[in-house]
């Protein structure tokens, strides 16, 4: 019987490993060389059958070329799992280390908020404490206790977004109190009486907050906005304080030189209302609305309305903005266009 040329057998393996290109070919060739059935378990079990001086050194080389192939295999299997991760990840391998750095862009402040904390700085010089509420109020706040009741029309001065439903009317109990229902507040006046309900006079405080209203948009207006209420109650306080306050302080917060307009307006928490106008350009841009807070209001915070007077106002953050920044479009503050908002990188 012819001696197993080992030699073939090898060059043959590994001229085969070389060619086997994926996962099942690989199994293919440990199957065929290294197999239970394969080509060198059957020669190391056909050894017997060899002339007794030839079986040394025939399977000594037959467990060497074993050994050998497993490696070879190994080694092979390694590459290809290589190669494949390599595919999968072309990025990750084309990652130029060489390359200089370049910054991330830094984050900035919203030219909303620039300008409002523009406007506390100017109330705090002018003597205003700075405090906040709560944006999800009561409508017992946002609304009955400012003198606005339940089905009276002046509730509709604001647009509202609810977060509680109405509850369904009981017709057995048609003088019930309805239940108190939340809403995203219309605007921060709910803080002139939570503010009273907790401090005496002398007051001076300023509240700034964003509100929400259930409101189409235009240039001038938006459904989210930001206000800065004011308040001021003390002894002889009187209209020319409230007119005083707000002409000095839209002097020294948008220069000396700009031309102001009050008129009447109406408010059903204050007694006068008025609202304050700033010309630009052609035509006249509504600020804030403002007036002497009611009596009823005073009253019921326990202070006698003959000795305490005070006034109120609540500003349109984003209407300052437009006009310090000359923004012509109030909608361009929440559409989050990073080639609008960068322009404000570096100011303050
Ligand atoms: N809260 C009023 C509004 O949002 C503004 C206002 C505040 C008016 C204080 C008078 C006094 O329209």
């Amino acid at each position: 019987m012819a001696l197993p040329d080992l030699a073939a057998i090898e060059s043959d393996a590994r001229r085969d490993l070389a060619a086997a290109a994926d996962a099942p070919a690989l199994d293919d060739w440990r199957t065929r060389y290294l197999g239970r059935k394969g080509i060198l378990t059957a020669l190391l079990r056909g050894l017997s059958d060899l002339p007794q001086a030839d079986r040394p050194a025939i399977g000594q080389g037959a467990n060497q070329l074993k050994r050998a192939l497993e490696a070879a295999l190994t080694e092979r299997q390694q590459e290809r799992r290589r190669a494949e991760t390599e595919a999968q990840a072309p990025a990750a391998t084309s990652i130029d280390v060489t390359l200089p750095a370049r910054p991330h862009p830094q984050g900035q402040l919203h030219p909303v908020t620039l300008t409002r904390r523009a406007m506390e700085r100017v109330f705090r010089e002018m003597g205003f404490d700075v405090v906040e509420g709560p944006e999800v109020e009561w409508d017992t706040y946002n609304f009955d206790r400012l003198r606005v009741p339940r089905d009276h029309p002046a509730r509709d001065m604001w647009d509202t977004i609810w977060i509680d439903p109405e509850s369904p009317e009981d017709p057995a109990a048609p003088l019930a109190q309805p239940a108190p229902r939340r809403l995203l507040r219309t605007h921060t006046s709910p803080m002139q009486i939570r503010y009273l309900e907790a401090h005496q006079p002398p007051i001076r405080v300023v509240v700034p907050g964003t509100c929400y209203r259930y409101e189409a948009t235009d240039a001038a207006h938006e459904w989210m906005l930001t206000q800065i209420e004011g308040l001021v109650i003390d002894e002889n306080i009187s209209f020319p304080h409230l007119k005083g306050t707000l002409e000095s302080f839209v002097h020294r917060f948008l220069g000396p030189g700009l031309e102001t307009r009050f008129r009447c307006d109406y408010f059903p928490f204050v007694e006068p209302g008025a609202e304050l106008s700033i010309r630009w350009g052609d035509r006249w841009l509504e600020m804030l609305g403002a007036g002497m807070v009611h009596p009823e209001i005073i009253e019921a915070a326990g202070l006698d309305p003959e000795r305490y007077t005070g006034f109120a106002f609540g500003m349109g953050v984003e209407r300052f903005a437009m006009l310090r920044y000359g923004i012509e479009d109030i909608r361009n503050f929440y559409q989050n266009d990073l080639r609008f908002l960068q322009q404000f990188r570096g100011v303050s």
